[in-house]
Parts: structure tokens; sequence; C-alpha cells
């Protein structure tokens, strides 16, 4: 399963904490790329300097229309998966979603635009109350994976955490730049 994420707007006052956070939430719960609307380019920066230490291969790309992605993703064979608080609670569909070959997630930051709500396959909400897209993400993305997310190596890794009970151990690949 290929599993993409679309981040749709930022709020007025620019949320490039919360939008980083939800690009490293794709990263590290098994999304391979990002799209995103509207964002500091900087926030590619620090996605790149994440991926140069700790490995992988995930992609941040930005793009101008939310609509153009999703409609290409729909023609490629993608099921277009919406995270909001109306849509049906996730415990009765994770079972579907695990079933289907690849996934575009899209999340909001302001209103999202009614037109989502009737593009998506699934309309998904994490429990029916406003709370957060990272958290709706990382829970969405371990529901899907049940927990595989956690076994997957990063390729081409400099930093490589090893697993402690105590302390930290870090496994340290020299190169030569
Ligand atoms: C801060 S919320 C804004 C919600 C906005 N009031 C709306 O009408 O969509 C930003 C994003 O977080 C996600 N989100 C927040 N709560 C959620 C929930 N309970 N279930 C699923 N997604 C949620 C949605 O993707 C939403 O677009």
């Amino acid at each position: 399963m290929v599993i993409e994420v679309v981040r749709i707007g930022q709020r007025l006052v620019r949320d490039d904490r919360v939008t980083t956070h939800v690009a490293l939430v794709s990263r590290a719960f098994g999304a391979e790329k990002i799209y995103m609307t509207e964002v500091n380019p900087e926030i590619k920066d620090t996605l790149e300097k994440i991926k140069k230490t700790w490995g992988g291969n995930f992609v941040v790309e930005f793009i101008d229309k939310w609509k153009t992605i999703i409609k290409k993703k729909k023609e490629e064979g993608f099921k277009i998966v919406h995270l909001s608080m109306y849509g049906e609670i996730i415990n009765g569909i994770q079972e579907n979603l695990r079933k289907e070959k690849n996934l575009l997630i899209v999340v909001g930051a302001e209103k999202v635009p009614r037109e989502i709500y009737e593009l998506a396959d699934y309309n998904i909400g994490v429990g029916s109350q406003p709370h957060s897209e990272i958290s709706a993400l990382a829970i969405l993305l371990d529901r899907i994976q049940n927990g595989k997310q956690f076994e997957r190596e990063f390729s081409d890794a400099k930093r490589k955490i090893i697993p402690t009970k105590n302390g930290k151990n870090v496994q340290v690949k020299e190169t030569r730049d």
C-alpha cells in the first residue's frame, strides 16, 4: 500500500509549526509523500535535514491547487480519505481502509471547502470532537497500518536509534561529507 498526504491551506496566522508536524508525522508513520499548499519554503528544508540524518525517501511537494492533486490521484486509482470531525467514526471503517491499495489522506487547517467532502471516498472522524490534524493523522495512520509502520527501516540513515530501556543508544554511520 502507498500512502500519501495532502495538507490543505493554513490559517491566516501562519501555522508553520503545525504544518511541519503534519509532515513529520506523515514521514515517521509510514506515508511516502506530502503535498502542501500555501506554506513557508523553510518547511521543506526542515524535512530535508531530517531525511539526511534519519534516512528514508520521504518527499515534500508544494502544489498550487489541492483539487488538481486530488483529481489526479483519483485517476491513478488512489482512494481519497478526508479527515474531518464530521465524518464517520474510524472504528467502523478501519478494516475497509486496510483492504485498499493506495490512499491519499486529506488534512485541513482552517474550514475546508465543501467540495472535499464530495470528492472523498471516505470522510473519517477520529472521534466527533474538534482536536488537531496532527493527532487525527497519527491515529489514522496507526489504525491503517496497525503499528507495522514502526518496524520499517529508513534507508541510508546517518543516525539510527537502538531502542533501549534506559538512556539513549544511537548508531552513527560515518560519512565523508
Ligand atoms: C483545527 S481543525 C479545523 C476544523 C474545521 N473547523 C472544519 O470545519 O473542518 C483542522 C483539521 O484537523 C482535522 N481534525 C480535527 N479534528 C478531527 C477529528 N475529530 N477527526 C478527524 N479529523 C480531525 C481535520 O482534517 C481538520 O480539517
